[in-house]
């Protein structure tokens, strides 16, 4: 009897662990430095002045680019509005483009885990989608005024399961609940732990998201694009953009080319 009970709680123990996401447990064990309060700090201050701006500043430009969301299921969405990039102005577009096909932690975790694995994924349904070209735009001739589906997205998945969390998840709602009721300490501290996980909050700072050159590349792309569905044209047209080709020759922020730099 006592070894069925074991045997039980380990069965019940085991269900669990493959269900909660990498992520959530990445956040509930995160272990908060000083350094990350400092920054979360600064941070959650400057949140509360774009807040307000925002709600006077809707651009009317994304209006008529059509629906605005592109995240819907995304627990950054929680905080985060639909284009959350604004601060790296050469990027910025880039980004927000790629946020309607592309989950935020595909950019925004590090891939140093051997089973991370990305792959397009249902975010409605949950689950992990057959690979198809038709889920790709490029090389297919589509009318640029006709708006990408915001689902499904190239998402990392971890030994076959979502490694992220969403909206509908338990811990995404308490969350959610939490942020909205905490005073700006504890804002602070809860903002370190949601971050704990992604790649900006490394001390060493080496990226704060994946740069546009870790997929687009011929040798050495994170995105196994034909297991994504590509056919050899699409990988082909992917790896060798010219616009993240073109990125690529800036060193810094700061740097200004002139056309001759530009077609070397
Ligand atoms: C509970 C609210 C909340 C959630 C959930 C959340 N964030 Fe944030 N995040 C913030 C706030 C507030 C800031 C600081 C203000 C800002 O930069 O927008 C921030 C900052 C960031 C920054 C750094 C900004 C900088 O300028 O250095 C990144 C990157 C980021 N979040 C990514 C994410 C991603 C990816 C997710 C989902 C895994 C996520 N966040 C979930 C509230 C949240
Ligand atoms: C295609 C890759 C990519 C995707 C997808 C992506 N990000 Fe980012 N993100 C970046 C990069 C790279 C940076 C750093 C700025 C730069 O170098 O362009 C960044 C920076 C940020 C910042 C810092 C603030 C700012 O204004 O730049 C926030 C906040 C952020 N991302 C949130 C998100 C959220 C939320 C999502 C999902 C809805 C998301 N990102 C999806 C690549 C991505
Ligand atoms: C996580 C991987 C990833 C990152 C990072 C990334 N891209 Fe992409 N990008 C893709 C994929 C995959 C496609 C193909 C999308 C399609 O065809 O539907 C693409 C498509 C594009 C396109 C073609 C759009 C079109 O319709 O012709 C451009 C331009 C582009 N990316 C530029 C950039 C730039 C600039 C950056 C960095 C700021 C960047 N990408 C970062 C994966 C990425």
């Amino acid at each position: 009897m006592k070894a069925f009970l074991i045997l039980f709680l380990l069965f019940i123990h085991c269900a669990n662990a493959a269900e909660i996401p990498w992520y959530q447990q990445q956040v509930e064990n995160a272990v908060v430095s000083q350094e990350m309060l400092a920054v979360s700090a600064k941070l959650v201050r400057e949140y509360k002045d774009s807040d307000i701006q925002e709600k006077f500043a809707i651009p009317v430009f994304h209006k008529q680019a059509g629906e605005l969301e592109t995240s819907p299921q995304s627990f950054c969405r929680t905080c985060h509005t639909p284009l959350p990039h604004q601060k790296a102005l050469r990027t910025r577009t880039f980004n927000n483009m790629h946020v309607r096909f592309i989950a935020c932690e595909t950019c925004h975790i590090d891939n140093a885990n051997a089973n991370l694995t990305y792959r397009w994924f249902d975010m409605e349904k949950q689950q992990a989608m057959t690979p198809s070209p038709d889920f790709l735009r490029i090389g297919r001739e589509i009318d640029n005024e006709i708006q990408r589906q915001v689902n499904p997205k190239i998402a990392p998945l971890l030994n076959h399961e979502r490694l992220f969390s969403v909206k509908d998840d338990i811990f995404a709602k308490k969350i959610a609940a939490q942020w909205k009721v905490s005073n700006e300490t504890e804002k602070v501290a809860l903002h370190a732990k949601i971050h704990a996980p992604l790649n900006w909050q490394k001390i060493d700072k080496t990226h704060q998201g994946t740069p546009c050159q870790d997929c687009h590349n011929d040798k050495k792309s994170i995105l196994d694009l034909s297991e994504l569905g590509a056919t050899s044209k699409q990988v082909q047209a992917i790896s060798t953009h010219i616009i993240p080709r073109y990125l690529a020759h800036y060193k810094n922020d700061q740097q200004r080319m002139t056309i001759r730099e530009m077609l070397h």
